[in-house]
């Protein structure tokens, strides 16, 4: 039974159903495909836990308790400190998971897939460095990333096939963001602003600071990925971005910020309430040069905007699904989702492995 070692990045809500999902996969698929997955170092921004075979499930047990209940892998019997991620890499060929959001580690991870490492991600600020970078990153298939845009919905794997059977990608279009669908259709179901940000955020739906979500950044990202993805050589500052919150807002702290959510609420109640079989979704438009992200009037029953909750719509308009496009639709978030996405990535790259 071949071994394949694993290097995860990020003990996070992802990261710790994904090292669940992994010990179920050994144990119930590992011998049905003839490989199974060895964790050799797991870690957080603090700790690691690190071992030259792999690390018992036990001690994986272990550290998934230590950080449900806001520990650190430091802290853990088998775990130490971690200064840098990078120091856990050997010349072992290994999976390099990154599951956290931590941005600047592009070069790093882009380093370590040239050095025949295999890379995959739920971390989205890789992707969206210089296009240089993307490309240093990506090149021959070193690294997967299903699971940054859609979480566990088949987003990049059908534009992958897309492209590579050499359909055209003309522009893609949709709502990308869970928390920014809960918070449309709040709105248009007559929930204040205020209070739809405030339960969001209660939810664990938000990022700490909602701004993240609001100023549309998690978006763009996510549009520069398909469209870099589709071949276009595509820059973050190229897309044309439009938050939910005026400039002014955007210097004060989080709990400032929170405070003036309400003076929002009467602008987004009319906003919502006066163009009738109108409403507005926050909506993403990929294209090769011009890419927008911002709120948008859809019409109700138009697929967009018939999109409740959560829910995420991926719309492929390219030269062969010209006349009737082809969409991608569900939930576009979860920490279930999620690392099914990511594992779905390893267990793709460990049939290729060599
Ligand atoms: N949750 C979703 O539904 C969803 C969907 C799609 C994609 N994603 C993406 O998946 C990623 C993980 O999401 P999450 O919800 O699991 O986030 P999270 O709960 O905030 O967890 C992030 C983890 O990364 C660790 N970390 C951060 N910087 C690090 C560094 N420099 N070195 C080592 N570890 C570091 C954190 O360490 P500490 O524990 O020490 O803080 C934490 O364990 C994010 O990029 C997110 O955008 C999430």
């Amino acid at each position: 039974m071949q071994r394949i070692p694993v290097i995860q990045i990020g003990m996070g809500g992802v990261g710790r159903v994904l090292v669940e999902q992994v010990l179920h996969f050994n144990a119930h698929y590992g011998a049905r495909y003839g490989f199974r997955f060895a964790y050799t170092a797991l870690a957080d921004r603090q700790g690691a836990i690190v071992a030259d075979e792999r690390i018992p499930p036990a001690t994986l047990l272990e550290a998934i308790a230590a950080k449900q209940s806001g520990g650190s892998l430091a802290d853990v019997p088998a775990g130490g400190p971690l200064v840098d991620w990078q120091n856990l890499l050997t010349p072992v060929h290994s999976l390099v998971v990154d599951v956290t959001a931590q941005a600047g580690a592009e070069a790093g991870l882009a380093e370590a897939a040239a050095q025949g490492h295999r890379v995959v991600l739920a971390n989205k600020k890789p992707l969206c460095g210089t296009i240089e970078s993307f490309k240093a990153l990506t090149e021959r298939g070193h690294t997967r990333y299903e699971a940054t845009v859609g979480a566990g919905l088949p987003v990049i794997s059908t534009l992958r096939s897309l492209v590579d059977t050499g359909d055209g990608i003309e522009r893609i279009a949709g709502c990308f963001s869970g928390t920014l669908g809960f918070l449309t259709t709040e709105l248009q179901d007559g929930r204040r602003f205020s209070d739809a940000v405030v339960e969001a955020k209660r939810r664990g739906w938000t990022e700490p600071d909602p701004r993240e979500d609001l100023s549309g950044m998690d978006v763009a990202r996510k549009a520069l990925i398909l469209a870099r993805t589709s071949g276009f050589s595509a820059e973050l500052a190229d897309i044309s971005v439009t938050p939910l919150f005026p400039p002014e807002l955007g210097t004060l702290s989080v709990a400032e910020f929170m405070d003036q959510l309400p003076t929002l609420d009467e602008e987004y109640r009319r906003r919502f309430e006066t163009v009738p079989n109108t409403t507005w979704r926050y909506v993403a438009q990929v294209l090769g040069a011009g890419s927008t992200v911002g709120l948008t009037e859809v019409a109700p029953n138009d697929p967009l905007g018939s999109l409740r909750g959560p829910d995420n719509l991926v719309v492929y308009h390219t030269q062969r699904y010209r006349e009737r496009p082809l969409s991608v639709r569900g939930p576009g978030a979860g920490t279930e989702v999620t690392a099914s996405a990511v594992l779905a990535d390893m267990i793709a790259f460990g049939r290729e492995w060599r």
